[in-house]
């Protein structure tokens, strides 16, 4: 039923002739049809507005040509559901004015019917699929608790989280029943996604870099490892962690059908640390696409080789940056495209 499914095919580590390739945060930022929309509506009403969701998702797809669609979306309507409010302000990025940072705090997040506050995202759903007429895998995803928690209680983004950690180091307790709090409604929400029609789902560990190996383990892991549990019957679900080569191990032991991984780590480690036989998504440095489309393209060739073409997912590290050249964005899927081992 999906015509191109080189991306399924790849999660279920079945060989294929080139692997597949889509590039996180594909879907907006860099592109100029992307920045014209954002003068008339703001994020949010992007966001809940399926016919915009909709546009959005679908342009890279149209001009870039990877084999996957990502739901335009963001991972901070979780805490917006969960009765914490979120702004993203232009310039500055997601802004929470009321950060949760006691047991009080804790107690007033809401554990939400996920269809009564998100319906939106699931209408969105809907109406990609329709408009992509299965000519391309759609992706739905979530941030991890951990990371969800990070901006909750840090309140806007930050280079090393230091309130999180903080929060989390004087008052586990309280920690732990908001990481919960989170996990249960990420599962109810994405469950309700493939419900909806995504045909794999992506966990965003964006932040779990951030903390120690044990602590990794503690704040980050044992919650993502319950919504893997949750999901991995139903869907893929493609488990990515920045900085998080650490514990590719046990990720790789958790059920999910692939893991990302960003450039700090070699192809060959993380196959290594991995166990060698599970999918892997990455890793091309996302600061590497300012390079000449000539240059990306051998770069991309070489990091193809050094993975090997199956069980593999060409992808970025991390997110694209903004001020990508769309021609250089378009080298990078195209040199996926046209690798021939
Ligand atoms: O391909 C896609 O873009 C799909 C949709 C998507 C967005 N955010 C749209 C968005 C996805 C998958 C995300 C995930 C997300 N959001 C993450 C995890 C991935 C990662 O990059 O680490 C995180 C940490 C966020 C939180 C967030 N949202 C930040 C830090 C920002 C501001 C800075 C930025 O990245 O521009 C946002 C805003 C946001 N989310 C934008 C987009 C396209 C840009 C703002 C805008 O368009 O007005």
């Amino acid at each position: 039923m999906i015509k191109n499914d080189l991306l399924l095919k790849a999660l279920r580590g079945e060989s294929v002739e080139r692997p597949p390739v889509w590039m996180m945060r594909q879907a907006g930022r860099y592109l100029p049809d992307f920045m014209k929309l954002k003068e008339k509506y703001n994020f949010f009403t992007r966001c809940r507005t399926p016919e915009l969701a909709t546009e959005i998702t679908v342009m890279p797809i149209r001009q870039i040509g990877p084999d996957a669609a990502i739901l335009f979306s963001d991972i901070l309507v979780i805490p917006q559901a969960m009765n914490i409010e979120v702004e993203m302000k232009p310039g500055v990025g997601p802004w929470l004015p009321n950060p949760v940072r006691t047991m009080e705090g804790v107690n007033q997040v809401n554990v939400p019917d996920v269809h009564e506050e998100l319906q939106y995202v699931f209408d969105a759903i809907k109406m990609t699929k329709q408009e992509l007429n299965d000519e391309v895998p759609l992706i739905g995803f979530a941030g991890s608790p951990w990371t969800i928690l990070c901006y909750t209680v840090q309140g806007q983004g930050s280079k090393n989280f230091d309130l999180a950690k903080k929060f989390c180091f004087t008052n586990p307790e309280a920690a732990h029943i908001l990481l919960q709090k989170i996990t249960d409604t990420t599962i109810a929400y994405l469950k309700a996604k493939v419900a909806a029609g995504v045909d794999v789902v992506q966990l965003f560990d964006s932040w779990g870099g951030m903390l120690s190996p044990v602590d990794y383990q503690t704040f980050s892991w044992q919650y993502m490892q319950q919504i893997i549990d949750a999901l991995k019957d139903e869907v893929p679900v493609i488990a990515y962690g920045k900085g998080c080569w650490f514990a590719l191990k046990e990720m790789s032991e958790s059920g999910a059908a692939a893991l990302g991984v960003d450039w700090t780590c070699t192809p060959r480690n993380a196959r290594y640390l991995s166990g060698g036989k599970i999918t892997l998504q990455g890793n091309f440095d996302p600061a590497r696409l300012y390079s000449p489309p000539s240059e990306i393209k051998k770069m991309v060739n070489q990091m193809i080789n050094e993975f090997g073409k199956d069980a593999y997912i060409a992808n970025l590290g991390h997110g694209i940056l903004p001020d990508i050249p769309v021609e250089n964005a378009r080298a990078f899927v195209d040199a996926v495209k046209e690798y021939r081992g």
